[in-house]
């Protein structure tokens, strides 16, 4: 059994805790948070747990070899600091953390301590995304050629972040888990309507090497609810709808193929329109495949799929991003990442 401490029992924490509880390997010894109205909200979800505002009694507890991190995205950096020099694993929810040179801190003190650094980038262990992966892998879809997704509904506004670091590292995520690669240059562009200064809604482009194109949009504001992923390559096209409940990927056989013979430009494309299929995926809840990952990777010393490193290549979209949209949808080059 692994001793587990989860700091943030606010929106998101409760569905880590209940997790993170049900894995078979995990002892999930204290639940801490700020609030006194949390506290007692963890009292009466977790009996068993101790109930903590002091964040030092799990730091302190030897017994204790891994701490959750679900606070606010500004609190991330000190909280996963305190817990790798207290010798704990961490798993901190997405962003990693504000700046890079932090992110890059924990990196090296991870490294240092020889423990697991993971980032909660919940979507890239979405069976869904899983399969994508694997289909573009085997070249079924062809070469990508650009993808874009869509975030959006009317709510869970709020103050503290704008909708860029509040939803799109999701998107930024799957982005680079699906192409491999970083992007050469970010443009973004959003508009702040409820609450001065904080974009309720942006759209971003993540310009790639060989002129691929990730454009991301997401949004507090919209009426609609979406949560949708398409990717168009040279053979196939994928859609990914994670508001439907079973089908959740459609294959589109379509796309547009050269003719063999010579002839004028407007005749030497001919457009395919083929079947639609639905591949049948084993669905399991992304959120428990995460929290699972993270055990497994401590017990068999394994590096996560989402660890510091790929939490800084986000973070740094992230960075370049908000350069952009400040200085009103400038380009904003990026270099490789080098840690
Ligand atoms: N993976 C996902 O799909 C997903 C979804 C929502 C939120 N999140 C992430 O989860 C994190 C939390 O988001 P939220 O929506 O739950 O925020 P929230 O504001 O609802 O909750 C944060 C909680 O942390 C507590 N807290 C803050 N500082 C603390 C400290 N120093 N010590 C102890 N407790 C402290 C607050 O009292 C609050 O209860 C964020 O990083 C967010 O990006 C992830």
């Amino acid at each position: 059994m692994l001793n587990l401490g989860l700091v943030g029992f606010g929106y998101w924490g409760p569905n880590l805790a209940r997790s993170f509880s049900q894995l078979d390997e995990v002892n999930l010894k204290y639940i801490c948070d700020i609030e006194e109205k949390n506290l007692e909200k963890i009292k009466r979800s977790f009996p068993q747990v101790n109930a903590t505002k002091d964040f030092s009694e799990l730091l302190n507890d030897v017994s204790l070899k891994a701490i959750v991190i679900a606070t606010s995205a500004v609190t991330h950096f000190q909280l996963a600091k305190k817990s790798l020099e207290a010798s704990k694993h961490v798993f901190v929810e997405k962003p990693i953390a504000l700046h890079s040179k932090e992110a890059l801190e924990l990196i090296h003190l991870a490294e240092k301590k020889k423990l697991l650094l993971m980032v909660g980038h919940l979507l890239i262990y979405h069976p869904a995304i899983e399969w994508i992966k694997e289909y573009i892998k085997k070249g079924e879809i062809g070469e990508v050629l650009y993808l874009y997704s869509q975030r959006l509904n009317l709510g869970r506004l709020r103050k503290d972040e704008n909708v860029i670091w509040s939803l799109a590292p999701h998107d930024i995520s799957v982005a680079l888990f699906l192409l491999e690669e970083e992007p050469l240059e970010v443009i973004a562009r959003g508009g702040s309507y409820l609450r001065y200064g904080v974009e309720d809604v942006a759209f971003l482009t993540l310009t790639f090497p060989g002129k691929k194109i990730a454009n991301i949009h997401v949004s507090w504001l919209d009426p609609h609810k979406i949560r949708k992923l398409t990717i168009v390559g040279t053979k196939k096209m994928v859609v990914f709808d994670d508001m439907e409940s079973s089908e959740k990927v459609r294959i589109y056989d379509k796309g547009v193929e050269p003719v063999s013979t010579f002839k004028p430009y407007s005749e030497a494309l001919t457009l395919r329109f083929g079947d639609i299929t639905i591949p049948s995926l084993k669905m399991k809840e992304p959120l428990t495949l995460e929290c699972l990952h993270f055990i497994n990777c401590i017990k068999e010393g394994k590096k996560p799929r989402s660890d510091g490193l790929q939490g800084l290549k986000v973070l740094k979209v992230l960075e370049a991003a908000q350069r952009s949209m400040n200085q009103g949808g400038q380009p904003v080059k990026m270099k490789e990442t080098k840690i």
